[in-house]
């Protein structure tokens, strides 16, 4: 299981899709986990909301993307952004509470696995898309 520390110093081999604006928020989404998973305690809970806040961002700019060039994955796309951000929604919600040991365990493991593959499989047909229609 690679860490966000891993994965940042392997972006350039593994990440890079050549498209700057997606790049360079995969960058920061992997600095906000970074962050996020070396605190704890009200830390920990304002770096999670900040990764929230971070994540819909980036997640509504692809999609306004998608949109503008009508990609044709955009059902698919959009419903494994909106499975993640309503997990990470949920967690924050107990996070804010006080409970952040799942949160944290989650952030680790499966946040992590699924940009590893999301970045690869759809955001990286994306960015070939976005190339294309330029
Ligand atoms: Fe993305
Ligand atoms: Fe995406």
């Amino acid at each position: 299981m690679l860490s966000a520390n891993q994965m940042l110093s392997q972006f350039d081999n593994n990440y890079q899709l050549g498209d700057a604006g997606m790049d360079t928020t995969h960058q920061e989404f992997l600095r906000h986990c970074q962050e996020t998973a070396a605190t704890t305690g009200s830390e920990f809970a304002n770096k999670f909301k900040k990764l929230l806040d971070h994540t819909q961002a980036h997640f509504d700019e692809e999609e306004r993307r998608m949109i503008s060039i009508q990609h044709g994955a955009y059902k698919e796309h959009r419903a494994d952004h909106q499975r993640i951000l309503g997990d990470m929604t949920r967690f924050n919600e107990r996070v804010q509470a006080g409970r952040g040991m799942m949160a944290k365990a989650w952030l680790n493991d499966s946040l992590l696995a699924w940009f590893d593959i999301h970045a690869r499989t759809m955001d990286s047909a994306l960015a070939a898309d976005l190339k294309a229609s330029a």
